[in-house]
């Protein structure tokens, strides 16, 4: 298919748009806290790939510390990059009880593969990859295109 209009003008912090798919891939859309993006620095020395070097999940505009056009809004392709499972969305901002060190991000259920709120694998999982971000640009203030 072709690209994907997406409204996010009532988007609200901590807030995920669900039901978006482009390529025949989920999409999520999320809006992050300014105590969510501030997690990011937190997790550098955790995550696997902390500056993007791994060109293949993520166009060069996304290869930044927030992983994103704007720091605020995240967009990634909702396939866990070990065997493909829908990994969820923890909002929360605390330590998670079965991590410590995790402040937040996506959990993936099937082999609990963890990112933080960029889509960045924490070390020693079985996912080998961040989560990808898909092309995408903003057409005004409110309308995201996936594609
Ligand atoms: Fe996500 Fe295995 S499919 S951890």
């Amino acid at each position: 298919g072709g690209p994907v209009n997406v409204s996010i003008g009532e988007l609200a912090e901590g807030q995920q748009l669900s039901g978006i798919a482009w390529r025949g891939s989920p999409i999520f859309v999320m809006k992050r806290s300014p105590a969510m993006l501030a997690t990011l620095k937190q997790m550098d020395a955790l995550v696997a790939d902390p500056k993007s070097d791994n060109t293949d999940q993520q166009p060069k505009y996304a290869q930044n510390e927030h992983r994103s056009l704007k720091p605020e809004i995240l967009v990634l392709i909702g396939v866990c990059t070990h065997l493909g499972c829908a990994p969820e969305l923890h909002a929360e901002v605390k330590p998670m009880p079965f991590d410590p060190d995790w402040k937040g991000g996506y959990f993936c259920p099937c082999h609990k593969s963890r990112y933080d709120i960029a889509g960045r694998v924490l070390k020693s999982q079985p996912a080998p990859a961040n989560l990808p971000v898909p092309p995408y640009h903003f057409a005004d203030d409110s309308t995201l295109v996936i594609g």
